[in-house]
């Protein structure tokens, strides 16, 4: 049974077993009572974050803060694989986030590649947030859309944070063209950067038509449109020869870009699919992680490099380096930013979410879904 509440004041609806206090969610000190548990739809989650988007590059920018001060917890995900479906995955990403806002939690979100083709998105995803007091988990969001925007907003800090002090990017190309392509798009946009070309690549056709059209309807949308010329390219090779900002969405599992003359002109490459690029791009660039440890697993392009040169010299630095202003991003090089994916930006986007919904009064909380919560009846 659902039922519509404000938290805040909200005691829940103790719809007859006993008293147990149900409160919002706490801090780690308390209050030690239990919370109510609510649902959180996609339509709520898109409503609250759409049009937010310089918000919540700021929002990521703290947790990406936060995180360097260690004062996140963000312990290695879990892939569950399948010997039977070698190409889908589901990973179980756990997350404790200090700060203001404090709140624990875990995302659990399938990578399902076959879905492309039956028409349905390749990612789904839940996110439950845990409260710091108590443990008990107090809200279930809709989180394909949150994990794309976290995704889409960490783009836009690292093109905004990576490209100060070097000449501004005026030709975008987006190699992979699917959703996340497209978010980080609506990102790059409402962020305020402006392009004279856009460059489109993708295997398959489909997708770069689709992602075409989406363009043009952005940009009809939009009285300054930030695309400029959009061009589609059939040669991955001209694509980047063509692009100052190189933003890669695809799902290649290995690299498939080994050449570094292909960079000679420097760009900054968002690598957000992680695993694009040959260990001889990634050794010849400036390079910049979310997290070393976490980027360096799960052979991606950053993990092969180690791999081939048994060091971690070849990194430069964090984006919270950047941002904390203890590392110069050089002006003269190919700039590589390979985000593996925090689990704290999940937590930090979700709570905004349900903080914004609860005040809305909108929450829909599952009335009893705790039960039997005296200790002996
Ligand atoms: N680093 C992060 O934090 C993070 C977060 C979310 C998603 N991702 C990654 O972003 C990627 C894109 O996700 P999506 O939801 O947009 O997927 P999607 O399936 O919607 O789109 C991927 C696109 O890449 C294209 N593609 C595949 N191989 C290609 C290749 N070799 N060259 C050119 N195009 C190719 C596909 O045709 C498809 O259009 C995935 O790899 C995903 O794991 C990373």
């Amino acid at each position: 049974m659902t039922s519509t509440h404000s938290t805040g004041t909200d005691t829940g609806t103790d719809t007859g077993t006993d008293t147990a206090a149900r409160k919002a969610p706490g801090t780690p000190e308390g209050p030690h009572s239990v919370p109510p548990f609510a649902v959180i739809p996609g339509a709520q989650v898109q409503q609250v974050l759409q049009g937010r988007e310089r918000q919540l590059v700021r929002l990521v920018e703290g947790t990406y803060r936060l995180h360097g001060d260690g004062r996140t917890l963000n312990p290695p995900s879990y892939f569950l694989r399948f010997p039977d479906r070698p190409d889908s995955r589901i990973i179980a990403l756990p997350a404790s986030l200090g700060g203001p806002h404090p709140v624990d939690g875990l995302k659990w979100i399938s990578s399902f590649p076959r879905n492309v083709a039956a028409g349905i998105p390749r990612a789904s995803a839940v996110l439950i947030l845990n409260d710091p007091a108590t443990g008990y988990p107090y809200a279930c969001l809709e989180s394909s859309i949150i994990s794309a925007t976290r995704t889409a907003a960490s783009a836009a800090a690292a093109a905004d944070r990576l490209s100060r002090g070097r000449p501004r990017p005026l030709r975008v190309g987006f190699f992979g063209t699917g959703l996340i392509a497209r978010y980080i798009h609506t990102f790059l946009a409402a962020t305020g950067r402006r392009f004279e070309a856009t460059g489109i690549y993708d295997v398959s056709a489909d997708s770069a038509a689709g992602f075409r059209t989406y363009l043009e309807q952005h940009a009809e949308a939009h009285p300054a449109p930030p695309s400029g010329r959009i061009t589609l390219h059939t040669d991955p090779e001209r694509l980047i020869r063509t692009s100052d900002l190189v933003v890669f969405a695809t799902v290649a599992a290995r690299p498939h870009i080994t050449d570094p003359a292909w960079f000679a002109h420097h760009p900054l490459v968002l690598h957000i699919s992680l695993r694009d690029l040959a260990p001889e791009i990634v050794l010849d660039s400036a390079n910049f992680v979310d997290d070393v440890e976490h980027c360096l697993k799960a052979d991606t392009s950053p993990h092969l490099a180690e791999q081939r040169t048994g060091t971690r010299d070849f990194i430069d630095g964090t984006l919270a380096d950047v941002l904390a202003g203890r590392v110069r991003v050089p002006e003269d090089r190919t700039v590589i930013f390979s985000p593996f994916g925090l689990g704290v930006l999940d937590l930090a986007v979700g709570g905004f979410v349900h903080g914004e919904v609860a005040r809305s009064g909108e929450l829909n909380v599952i009335d009893d879904f705790f039960r039997d919560l005296r200790r002996y009846g």
